[in-house]
């Protein structure tokens, strides 16, 4: 259990009362007890024992990056001075820290992840590579891989975040709420999902519906790409911020962003260098709680109509 869900369940129960055990309650006091954590979020259990895991945030947190990079500055010959004695440089990059142990975990999920994708080569066997993977942590409290949706080998491919509760229940990505929006922004322009093919940049569902961390992010990342150099669209659509940041390597928010063609580079089958046409949009899970953002939204799927009729 997190500290801070500890502390609200040591506020609902007030500080002098013992804090109820199962075997002393009755079924009605459970099931009151399980609609209380459900109402705080808590809809699955990672483990039987609480854990800080702001603690372990916080010891994860040795200054690498910084530490790093001034001590690679210092090392690095100033430029018209390449006799200058080499011994002070050895020496600031003693001072170099070594990575964390989480540090070195997620470059060797990564690798492990590039490796795989790489000799997957078509989408089943990539499905079945990803399947086995045991690399990234939210496999361990999904319930399933949600791999794909839609045609495959479609002119159109679109890319999320990470599936929903629905979607892990069902193993296939927007096939909830907003998934059903999606279906009704597609039909918008005369498309469904059997002329489009559907994905998400991390492919299991995060506790909670928390955002995916960088680390799961970067493990996962060398999955989609393989899996749009493997669909090989025409057309990549990023849905929301997340997808557009990763996939793209674009900064700025959604909001300024979106609408906007820019290229997707990615290695094809063939191993020669792709270039894809790329838009991002807005989410349609954002779009569900910001109607007025439609307009916007709007304006991007007929760019896509457009793009689709052209050339
Ligand atoms: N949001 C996403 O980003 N992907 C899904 O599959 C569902 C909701």
């Amino acid at each position: 259990m997190r500290p801070r869900l500890a502390f609200a369940r040591r506020r609902f129960y007030g500080r002098d009362m013992p804090l109820p055990s199962p075997d002393t309650l009755d079924p009605a006091q459970l099931a009151s007890i399980m609609r209380w954590y459900l109402d705080m979020g808590v809809d699955c259990i990672v483990g039987d024992a609480p854990r800080d895991r702001f603690a372990d945030c916080a010891a994860e947190q040795i200054k690498t990056p910084p530490a790093r990079a001034e001590a690679t500055a210092r090392a690095l010959p100033v430029r018209g001075d390449a006799e200058a004695p080499r011994a002070p440089l050895v020496a600031a990059a003693q001072n170099v820290p070594p990575p964390t142990p989480a540090a070195l975990a997620t470059d060797a999920a990564t690798r492990t992840a590039a490796e795989l994708a790489a000799n997957a080569h078509d989408l089943d066997a990539l499905r079945t590579a990803m399947d086995a993977f045991e690399g990234c942590a939210l496999k361990r409290t999904a319930s399933r891989l949600a791999f794909e949706d839609g045609a495959r080998g479609a002119r159109v491919m679109l890319v999320g975040e990470a599936p929903g509760a629905d979607e892990d229940k069902q193993g296939k990505p927007f096939v909830g709420r907003a998934g059903q929006l999606l279906d009704r922004m597609l039909a918008a322009i005369g498309l469904d999902r059997s002329h489009v093919y559907i994905a998400n940049v991390v492919p299991w569902r995060p506790p909670g519906n928390r955002a995916p961390t960088p680390q799961e992010t970067a493990i996962c990342l060398p999955f989609i790409h393989r899996q749009i150099a493997l669909c090989d669209p025409d057309i990549l659509v990023c849905l929301g911020a997340s997808a557009m940041q990763t996939l793209l390597g674009v900064r700025e928010g959604i909001t300024r962003a979106r609408g906007s063609w820019r290229d997707f580079h990615v290695e094809g089958v063939d191993g020669t260098r792709k270039t894809i046409r790329a838009l991002a949009t807005l989410h349609p899970a954002y779009l569900l709680r910001t109607p007025i953002a439609k307009r916007g939204a709007w304006a991007d799927l007929r760019a896509l109509k457009k793009a689709m009729e052209g050339p």
